[in-house]
């Protein structure tokens, strides 16, 4: 029998609750049509805001949104998206799908929805293509009371009080979309950006490097070595992708071994983690500069007929797999990971809802973020896996190669909190239940509750028919030690132990 050793006495700190984040480009319908649909749209809205996308952001409680990108984060100019509406600039947006952006959805527009949605904002500013002082001047829009032309702009605007912004990032994918910039070069030209963004009053601003493209390691150790001390973290960026980037695989016609080989890529988040955070201990032994997973998920071909440039896919139990694989990954790395931000929240690759005119469905990831929500800053608690392992291999990708080829078909991870430990653990098995034991250092569990989400590899929430939702689970026994769970093939539980 597959075992999870849960030890409440050791702990490697608290879970950020940023970790549980998540990320909205002007990209496809992420932000027009999935967050915001205008005052004057017939779909319920406050303020132009989805109420039924922010009712359901908060029910999981998101506690951090990252904005305007992404790619077009350095495209992205502030000013474009302040002020009357009808003297807003259009664009056309030439890194997705070459669409018009009116900027009907800028600045004041995003923090509103981050206080509906009661969620830290986190800004990505544009290095790429902006200038310094026009990064400047955000800061100084958003942050300043001082009676300055910037500010009195603000208040022209309808805004009184400074938003105080916190979470601030310099540049996306500087090494790629964001100027195909060398690490060198980047570090000197992020030293000279931040260096302009301001503290005002209280507020302290959290500046955020732009860090690695998966394993470029050389990436993480020039950032920490020339502009480590100049940054509260440095972000990674990794995506899941089946098969190559060319062609990806579809998100919900996959087989057995796609989806061995798909899960498998989602674990090596892990190497990734553990290698960029050895060589940030290198430079920075007493861990003040955190790890920011601001782009992850999978990613697959665009669903048929829809705009390529829209990154449009469903969501199978496939996803709620790399959630569960990806979250518990986190979790054990609190101590250098204090946010992570799921590419993207709605509509936009593996998102939590897809939207279609005023439908909104959730997604098997989002039942996922409902299970995981009570980590949030939550103590973590050590928790270890004895897995039955499944020989898989990544196939044709290079920079796996040196990677072992088993996958652990059992994923896990506990916190506590108010006396209650929340044990997370999925059942990678498509087609197998199994019993898990779990053992409890030191402890009898009191009562114990469980909520369970479960379906075929395969299966998806569609607009007409959404089956896959969680529920009450009650196939468990509780023991001397700890408990047997019974769990279903292909499913993610939460398991609450009180006291
Ligand atoms: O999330 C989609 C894109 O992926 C982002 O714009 C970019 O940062 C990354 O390459």
């Amino acid at each position: 029998m597959q075992r999870i050793h849960v030890n409440p006495a050791r702990s490697k700190g608290t879970i950020n609750k940023n970790i549980y984040g998540h990320f909205s480009e002007h990209l496809g319908r992420c932000v027009y049509q999935g967050l915001f649909v205008g005052k004057d749209s017939k779909i319920p809205n406050v303020n132009g805001m989805r109420t039924d996308v922010v009712e359901a952001l908060k029910a999981i409680k998101a506690p951090v949104l990252r904005w305007p990108g992404g790619c077009f984060a350095d495209e992205y100019h502030w000013e474009d998206g302040i002020g009357p509406q009808e003297n807003r600039k259009r664009m056309v947006n030439t890194n997705w799908g070459g669409v018009v952006e009116d900027n009907s959805f800028g600045t004041h527009e995003f923090l509103e929805l981050c206080e509906q949605i009661g969620c830290e904002p986190y800004i990505n500013a544009n290095l790429g293509s902006g200038t310094v002082r026009e990064m400047a001047e955000w800061v100084e829009y958003l942050n300043s009371d001082g009676d300055s032309t910037v500010v009195q702009r603000r208040w022209a605007n309808g805004r009184k009080d400074a938003w105080n912004v916190k979470y601030w990032g310099v540049g996306n994918e500087s090494w790629g979309c964001g100027g195909n910039m060398r690490p060198e070069y980047y570090a000197d030209e992020y030293k000279r950006y931040q260096t302009f963004c301001r503290q005002y009053g209280d507020n302290k601003l959290f500046k955020i490097a732009c860090g690695p493209n998966s394993g470029d390691y050389k990436w993480t150790d020039t950032m920490m070595r020339m502009a480590g001390k100049h940054m509260d973290a440095l972000t990674l960026h990794y995506y899941t992708v089946p098969h190559t980037w060319e062609k990806k695989g579809s998100a919900t016609e996959f087989t057995l071994e796609d989806y061995l080989v798909t899960l498998h890529k989602a674990a090596y988040m892990d190497t990734l983690v553990t290698r960029h955070t050895a060589i940030m201990d290198r430079y920075d032994p007493k861990g003040k500069v955190g790890l920011i997973v601001d782009e992850w998920g999978g990613w697959y071909d665009v669903e048929p007929g829809t705009n390529p440039g829209f990154l449009y896919q469903q969501n199978t139990m496939r996803d709620a797999m790399i959630a569960a694989i990806t979250l518990d990954i986190f979790n054990h790395h609190c101590d250098r990971v204090i946010m992570a931000n799921l590419a993207q929240t709605v509509n936009v690759l593996q998102s939590v809802i897809l939207t279609e005119g005023d439908k909104m469905v959730l997604t098997p990831t989002y039942h996922v973020f409902d299970l995981y929500k009570a980590h949030q800053d939550a103590r973590e608690v050590d928790c270890f896996v004895e897995a039955e392992m499944t020989e898989c291999s990544f196939g044709s990708n290079e920079e796996h190669k040196e990677l072992p080829t088993k996958l652990a078909m059992l994923t896990a991870s506990a916190s506590e909190k108010d006396g209650v430990i929340t044990l997370t653990a999925a059942n990678l098995n498509p087609d197998t239940a199994k019993d898990v034991q779990v053992l409890i250092a030191g402890k009898k569990p009191g009562k114990v509750t469980a909520r369970i989400l479960q379906g075929e590899m395969n299966q998806y929430n569609d607009f007409d028919s959404a089956p896959l939702c969680v529920e009450a689970f009650a196939d468990f026994e509780v023991t001397d030690d700890g408990l047997v769970l019974h769990l279903p093939a292909c499913c993610v539980v939460e398991v609450s132990i009180h006291e």
